[in-house]
């Protein structure tokens, strides 16, 4: 019966780990996930071993052969570490030995768990990286239909969430698609950093065996490879940078979830939920209420807060390898989960889980007082400066608030009273229409760039980028 330390460790230890610590230094639990990205780099490696004449070319086929095995094991449930393995390096190698044999220890030659869990990761992000592009990609389609279909209904815009002026609704929901497309472009550069081999780094020096680097690098489709091994181990900059990428994904949509939360008061009343993104009251019957945009906003703080937490683990720390490091883990993979759903919950609540109120919208835009700007301009076409048509319309806002009528209501004799250029005309500009007509041709463009946009190409593996888009 080996010591409990003796699975890996080295001779030097006498006694094993004090049970709770063992638990407490384990990452087995969350580090799993990393399985496959752990299996593939091992595969690099092990052919590169193989290729270099460090191991024989029969011993390198039956590492690899070894773990594809576990691969299969895996998939089938049969590969089950425990606590006592540490963490998915650990738990992959003494499972590779026990499937072949003594061979299995010449695996880990010339290689670091430092190196190693920096490659896992990295494998790891790129794949999720790509997977986010895509569900951005959703969302940015289903807030275009709902655009296209709109792009005549009018909603008021705010500033200061005060009624500002009339919009196309589909102007208003592109200026989420071009967001959205802004995050791509962020996750597209993050990756390229993200694409980077720190195989080879070892622990921190490199090693003095003859690996190569390039060869383990390509066989995992990386883009290049860290020039200094000081940094390769202990560079978490790209985990921090895809942080701040993720965080303002859910920032936007936190500001989305935000306005139809709103947009579903009875004070607003500009949508309606479907029942099959919103749920009831326990006790108010009447109520439906929009759980998911509230979760959506709710959830973009644990993003933040990871962030936080990475910037505050790496700021202190010493070259090279810290084992703070094990902390980046579960702050990556609470957010990627965190996002990925997100987008996906927020695609479907636009897909199929708003209806938009066009009677409310459009007595909304036509009982205020969002069309003042209009009848400054309109002055202004006469050759009025606009300061002094400001003050003027200004003094007609204040006459008619204290009246009680709207613009349209004021019959042209009371125009002519405030200034003799006032025509007939004046009811055609006042419409809400007529004061997005413009916005109309703006909108329209811009959603027909955001729609070649989303012409995307889907790329697996290490090249280019995940998306990426034609562009207009
Ligand atoms: N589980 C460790 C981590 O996630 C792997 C690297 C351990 N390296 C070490 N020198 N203890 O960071």
């Amino acid at each position: 019966m080996e010591k409990a330390l003796s699975k890996t460790w080295s001779e030097r230890f006498d006694k094993g780990l004090n049970p709770f610590i063992e638990k407490f230094n384990a990452s087995i639990e969350f580090d799993i996930c990393l399985l496959e990205e752990d299996l593939d780099g091992s595969i690099a490696h092990a052919r590169m071993l193989g290729i270099q004449g460090i191991i024989t070319k029969e011993e390198a086929l039956r590492l690899e052969n070894g773990l594809q095995q576990i691969r299969k094991e895996a998939s089938d449930g049969l590969f089950q570490p425990v606590i006592s393995d540490e963490d998915v390096h650990f738990a992959v190698e003494k499972k590779l030995i026990d499937l072949i044999g003594p061979v299995g220890k010449k695996l880990h030659t010339g290689r670091s768990r430092n190196d190693q869990v920096g490659t896992d990761l990295r494998l790891w992000l790129r794949k999720r990286i790509d997977e986010i592009d895509m569900d951005l990609v959703r969302l940015q389609k289903s807030l275009f239909l709902l655009a296209e279909e709109n792009l005549y209904t009018l909603i008021p815009g705010y500033t200061h969430l005060q009624r500002a002026q009339p919009l196309s609704l589909a102007h208003h929901l592109l200026a989420y698609i071009e967001m959205a497309q802004r995050d791509r472009n962020r996750l597209k550069d993050v990756r390229k950093r993200v694409n980077i081999s720190p195989l080879g780094a070892a622990a921190l020096a490199g090693t003095s065996i003859s690996i190569s680097r390039k060869i383990t690098s390509s066989e995992l489709h990386f883009q290049g490879i860290y020039s200094n091994s000081l940094d390769a181990v202990s560079d978490r900059d790209f985990v921090v940078e895809f942080l701040g990428a993720s965080s303002l994904i859910m920032a936007h949509l936190s500001r989305l979830s935000e306005e139809v939360i709103l947009w579903a008061s009875e004070e607003f009343a500009f949508i309606q939920l479907t029942d099959r993104c919103a749920t009831g009251s326990s006790l108010m019957p009447q109520k439906k209420n929009p759980d998911v945009p509230e979760l959506v906003r709710g959830k973009s703080g644990r993003v933040f807060g990871h962030l936080q937490a990475m910037l505050t683990m790496i700021k202190g720390l010493p070259l090279a390898y810290n084992k703070d490091f094990q902390e980046d883990k579960e702050a990556i993979f609470d957010s990627v989960k965190t996002v990925k759903n997100s987008l996906i919950a927020i695609s479907i609540l636009f897909e199929e889980g708003l209806i938009f109120r066009k009677e409310r919208l459009n007595q909304a835009v036509s009982s205020d007082f969002s069309n003042a700007t209009d009848v400054a301009d309109y002055l202004v076409a006469k050759d009025i400066p606009f300061r002094e048509a400001y003050q003027l319309v200004g003094r007609i806002v204040k006459t008619s608030l204290e009246e009680g009528i709207l613009l349209k209501d004021i019959p042209l004799e009371r125009w002519k009273t405030f200034h003799k250029f006032f025509e007939k005309d004046i009811y055609e500009k006042l419409l809400p229409s007529s004061a997005v007509s413009y916005t109309h041709l703006r909108a329209h463009e811009t959603g027909r760039i955001a729609y070649s946009r989303l012409c995307f190409k889907k790329k697996t593996g290490g090249g280019g980028g995940g998306g990426g888009g034609g562009g207009g």
